[in-house]
């Protein structure tokens, strides 16, 4: 009689096995998905399966009732200690007696799809660089002697399968002590790079460790960093954090900061610090936030542009600052985080940072590449994600090009009148009423609008601060479409507009959007030179996606992607008013939020798309804007709003 046949769902894997064998070791056999920290031993439960029962016609198979061995005492024991859910059973207990089909949960599976929001994103599929592993060591003997790591490394191998163990001096400190508290069974966290090669021992316990490991993804921005903390199992965001980047004291811009490390010796070294600092300061608080241990943080996953790249990794930003815009290395790096100073981590933590693409397109554009995929569409898309720099990709599946071009701070909120980061109390929504020329906002942290009852009693306690990124362009944006500014960018008087709120400042005029001086509050307006700040940030914008777009010979894009921490907030029909990209249909102008943190956080839960966006990043075509003449034509051009000589037909329906 021929040996039992045996089906997996969801993956359809099938495969005759004597009866008696295991579910867990069919499974392996067959390179099915079922997870497995003890490696059989019935006490970390990861390997939990659905037995079907009666016919499974899709499979053409009718299931005996008792086509798996009974449920025997490990499974008892682990139910009346732990709980399971009906009608599941522990694989690696589970015998197979006779025909079966067996689904294997998602919550069983290593490589479980973490579900991302976005109608256009692709799922993440979990595939960490680290993972734990249960492994009970032979004790030292007198007549076999050999070194406590030499046994550790001999039972992963008879038990795992896994070789080539190194161990830094840190854990090697620990492991003695912790395999004898473990009466020599210790859960193991082993990292491997995407590469291959050895893996290393990051730490142990003692016993069978439950608790998570966990993992960063950093967006390392000039102006703010950003941090998400996530279980290294699940791939779950447990929580997000951001603070703003120090090196803002050393200057504004990037361009300030590589001059501020020309003229002052040291002056890298100082920005290195501040940096690292900051770091480890948003990892504690990030970390306290999840409920996290440090030592828990096994991976960092760090995403920025070519300057802050350098200034963390310690290397002096100087030749960033010249043509020919030399890095002093573009590809990917992986190292220690203690290297970089991140004392906040486990002290073994690895720290991996995504290749750039050149001189002035960082590793968080190749984030972004990562997150948004321009690679793999079928139609034209433009990926910009919105920051002090912008960062913008443009292509489909034949070829893509990118380029990063200055925006400066304005859009973040920064070097404007009344501009602040977005926060509780800042105004993130604007509408201007177009014949009365009244304004209606929101704020951060308020669901109302300034004109709804309750307004004032639900924002008394954060009170109406200032004005953030989001909030800026829509105020400008709703200006322009009130006719309080034209399409040169100029403020129009109270004669000329129709509103008192237009009011004299200096030999200009300025907005009046909500006055609480009076209460000793501030007084938020909107002034010819926050005009002149965002109209020099989306000309940058523009030219750098206008300049790609010649490149590749097309006067349209299909759809358009906003990304950025702020990219979420930005309405598309502000953007276009603004002129900030170029013209399409507003339902083909979408948000992805933050697509370099998310391009991070896609390379810390899968190793594979480490090797993935390292491959793209090559076959992307940089455009250099600094250099290039047409950027400065069109960045001329685009000063206008929507633009001076570039059709917007979109608008006009
Ligand atoms: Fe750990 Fe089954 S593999 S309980």
């Amino acid at each position: 009689m021929a040996d039992p046949l045996v089906i997996f769902t969801p993956s359809g894997k099938r495969g005759r096995f004597p009866a008696g064998t295991p579910v867990l070791t069919a499974a392996r056999q067959l390179g099915v998905d079922l997870d497995s920290v003890c490696g059989g031993r019935g006490i970390c439960s990861k390997c939990q399966v659905s037995p079907g029962v009666g016919e499974f016609s899709k499979h053409g198979v009718t299931v005996a009732p008792d086509a798996l061995s009974g449920w025997n005492a490990v499974e008892q024991r682990y139910k009346d200690k732990r709980g399971m859910i009906d009608g599941r059973r522990l694989g690696c207990q589970a015998q197979i007696l006779g025909d079966v089909v067996i689904d294997v949960p998602a919550e069983s599976q290593v490589h479980r799809q973490v579900v991302r929001k976005s109608a256009t994103a692709r799922d993440i599929v979990m595939d960490p660089a680290t993972r734990v592993f249960y492994v009970e060591v032979a004790e030292p003997d007198m007549h076999e002697p050999s070194g406590d790591l030499e046994r550790l490394a001999a039972a992963l191998k008879t038990q795992w399968d896994i070789s080539d163990i190194r161990a830094d001096i840190d854990v090697m400190r620990k492991l003695q002590p912790t395999l004898r508290a473990g009466k020599w069974a210790v859960t193991v966290a082993l990292f491997r790079d995407h590469r291959g090669g050895a893996w290393r021992l990051i730490d142990l316990w003692p016993g069978l460790r439950e608790a998570p490991l966990c993992g960063l993804a950093i967006d390392l921005g000039s102006t703010t960093i950003a941090a998400h903390l996530v279980d290294l199992r699940t791939g779950a965001v447990l929580a997000s954090n951001g603070i703003m980047n120090p090196q803002i004291r050393f200057g504004e811009d990037l361009m300030s900061r590589v001059s501020y490390a020309m003229m002052n010796p040291g002056g890298d070294q100082e920005m290195t610090r501040a940096v690292r600092d900051g770091m480890n300061a948003l990892i504690t608080e990030t970390a306290a936030e999840a409920g996290v241990d440090t030592r828990d943080l096994v991976e960092a996953v760090v995403v920025c542009n070519p300057v802050m790249h350098h200034l963390f990794l310690g290397i002096d930003p100087v030749e960033l600052g010249q043509a020919p815009f030399a890095l002093a290395t573009s590809d990917a790096v992986e190292l220690p985080a203690r290297d970089l100073g991140l004392s906040a981590m486990n002290p073994a933590a690895r720290l991996y940072m995504l290749p750039c693409i050149a001189g002035h397109v960082g590793a968080d554009a190749a984030a972004v590449a990562l997150s948004e995929a321009p690679d793999k569409s079928e139609d034209l898309v433009l990926v910009v994600d919105v920051g002090t720099n912008a960062e913008i990709l443009l292509g489909n599946r034949d070829r893509v090009l990118a380029c990063s071009s200055p925006t400066g701070p304005a859009f973040e909120g920064a070097q404007i009148s009344s501009g602040q980061r977005a926060a509780p109390g800042a105004i993130e929504r604007l509408e201007i009423d177009p014949v009365s020329k009244e304004p209606r906002f929101r704020v951060i942290g308020c669901e109302l609008w300034s004109d709804e009852p309750g307004f004032a009693e639900a924002t008394a306690a954060t009170g109406i601060t200032g004005i953030c990124g989001s909030g800026i362009i829509e105020a400008v944006a709703e200006m322009r479409m009130a006719g309080i500014v034209d399409a040169a960018g100029l403020i129009g008087s109270a004669e000329q507009t129709g509103t008192w709120r237009c009011q004299p400042e200096g030999r200009t005029h300025a907005y009046l959007i909500h006055d609480a001086s009076a209460q000793g509050g501030p007084r938020i307006t909107v002034t010819q030179g926050d005009i002149r700040a965002i109209q020099l940030a989306k000309s940058a914008l523009y030219a750098g996606a206008r300049l790609l777009m010649d490149e590749l010979g097309v006067d349209q894009v299909d759809r358009v992607v906003l990304a950025g921490a702020f990219g979420a907030h930005i309405s598309p029909k502000h953007a276009m008013v603004l002129g900030m990209i170029p013209d399409a249909a507003l339902e083909k102008v979408t948000s992805a939020g933050n697509a370099a943190g998310t391009g991070a956080r896609i390379a810390l839960c899968n190793t594979g798309a480490r090797a993935a966006i390292e491959t793209t990043v090559q076959q992307i075509h940089k455009v250099e804007t600094a250099i290039e003449p047409r950027f400065q034509e069109h960045f001329v051009n685009a000063s206008a709003m929507p633009h001076a000589v570039d059709p917007f037909p979109q608008l006009a329906q």
